[in-house]
């Protein structure tokens, strides 16, 4: 059969995305202040990250140093150019640019480091993608204000957004307001998305939470919510042309059986993990389904008439998104003893998994991208997507990452696929472009990157940049605006 060419249209961005707490370091450098990742330790798959309120001498904080493209900008961005990169997704660290969170004045050195990354990327005719939240709640308003729990937080999110904004006007087009903002909608949200302080100091994905803290993580996270509409409609007046987004963690979750229980248990997880954001950020209001979901939770929101208001008034200009795997439902007590109920439920048995057990689904992201624009029918942008796998050297001394490529032209595929489906879909960045630290494990060894460093989980490593296999591989796609996948 003659294979398949996509058309990708004119002007499609292609990338790829960082996050600063992962990648940047130079975490107390030039006036930084400390964030929330910087005091949580690294870990693997099987044993959780630790939070720690202060810095342990003896322990390894993998964001310290990250893979330092603080002081590695230009050579990590002259890299991107050569692969054709005409998108970069990097997030601003709020604490480089407020140290406390609740400074009065901006930290200069923090705001001249941003210009000099953005003059390098237009250098090369790279729109940057800013992130403004990605995980990095400085330390102090944790300390402070109990992160998010706080509606003072709301101001000093607003005060540093118009800073960015003002600063940068001329220089950023995209923004996303806040990293996979239903991430709150777990416990593992808690400290990472809302900086409140858990119940427990291990970051456990499965952890059960009293029925207190909930309570203050959903009104935390309406709190970002408004935070975020402020800023956009701020955004809007400071630069008519931004283009400002949500970004959401984008989870496809299957009945695992043909049982109306299961088809009605996936649904429902669709509906909270995808939609209960994505409806407040675009629609500008909750969903229908949150009065019930909150009713049963003894969940009681503090909401103002001029919060409904914010949130009408700022909706966004793009749903953004990360995709990684898919997942499945079931009510069967049973079978889920029995499969091994991992992090996306029980394994799908038509799918493989990443060494980190995640499903590995390519026609799950045509679906997601189909779904979410049938419900919203405004641009789509994939900000997030790849695979995290253990890259070795092979014996001619360089990583020949096939499996990585293999799994970003499945991908690819089902967005040419999506597009022909009409789906608007704006661009691609393909997630930790060059290696930085997982944030669910907080290892090295996890690595996603067209781009090698050499740094490893306990940090050794002289931190030198080599391209694997996948980088020329990327390099041909965008020069062919995905027509040659091979
Ligand atoms: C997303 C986050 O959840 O997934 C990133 O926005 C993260 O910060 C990425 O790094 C991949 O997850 P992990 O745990 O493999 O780093």
């Amino acid at each position: 059969m003659a294979k398949k060419v996509y058309s990708f249209p004119a002007g499609f961005l292609w990338g790829g995305a960082t996050a600063a707490n992962q990648y940047e370091g130079g975490w107390l450098e030039d006036g930084k202040g400390p964030n929330v990742p910087d005091h949580i330790t690294g870990g693997t798959v099987d044993t959780a990250r630790r939070w720690t309120k202060e810095i342990e001498a003896e322990t390894y904080y993998p964001s310290h140093e990250a893979t330092d493209f603080y002081h590695h900008y230009k050579e990590d961005i002259a890299l991107m150019a050569e692969m054709g990169f005409n998108v970069f997704r990097l997030s601003i660290n709020w604490a480089r640019i407020y140290p406390q969170g609740d400074d009065l004045e901006p930290n200069r050195k923090g705001i001249e480091f941003y210009h000099n990354v953005f003059r390098e990327c237009k250098k090369y005719g790279i729109e940057p993608l800013v992130t403004l939240s990605h995980y990095e709640t400085p330390w102090n308003l944790t300390e402070k204000y109990n992160g998010w729990e706080s509606r003072e937080v709301i101001d000093f999110f607003v005060r540093y957004a118009t800073t960015c904004f003002m600063e940068y006007k001329d220089e950023v087009k995209y923004w996303l307001t806040f990293n996979e903002i239903n991430c709150a909608m777990q416990s593992f949200g808690t400290i990472m998305g809302l900086g409140m302080v858990p119940e427990s100091d291990q970051m456990n994905f499965a952890a059960t939470e009293s029925k207190e803290q909930v309570q203050k993580r959903f009104q935390a996270l309406h709190h970002q919510f408004v935070a975020s509409a402020k800023a956009v409609q701020i955004g809007h007046a400071i630069n008519p042309n931004f283009m400002i987004g949500c970004m959401i963690a984008g989870g496809l979750a299957y009945p695992y059986t043909c049982n109306p229980k299961d088809a009605l248990a996936a649904q429902n997880k669709n509906n909270m993990s995808n939609y209960f954001c994505g409806d407040v950020q675009v629609r500008g209001e909750y969903p229908y389904f949150a009065k019930r979901f909150f009713k049963e939770n003894d969940i009681h929101l503090n909401i103002t008439a001029e919060d409904e208001i914010e949130l009408l008034n700022g909706t966004v200009d793009f749903y953004s998104f990360s995709y990684y795997m898919s997942s499945t439902e079931t009510v069967d007590e049973d079978l889920k003893a029995a499969k091994g109920n991992i992090f996306a439920g029980v394994p799908n048995p038509y799918l493989e998994a990443s060494d980190w057990g995640w499903q590995i689904d390519p026609e799950g992201l045509r679906w997601y991208l189909n779904d979410v624009y049938g419900r919203y029918e405004i641009p789509l942008m994939i900000v997030e997507n790849g695979l995290g796998a253990i890259d070795v050297r092979a014996e001619d001394g360089k990583f020949h990452d096939t499996y990585r490529i293999e799994y970003l032209r499945k991908h690819i595929q089902q967005m040419g696929e999506a597009i022909e489906d009409g789906v608007d879909l704006m661009g691609y960045t393909m997630w930790g472009c060059v290696d930085l630290v997982s944030a669910s494990t907080g290892e090295m060894k996890k690595r996603y990157g067209f781009i090698y460093v050499d740094k490893d989980n306990d940090g050794n490593g002289d931190l030198h940049r080599e391209k694997k296999d996948s980088f020329e591989w990327y390099k041909k796609v965008i020069a062919t605006n995905g027509k040659d996948l091979d």
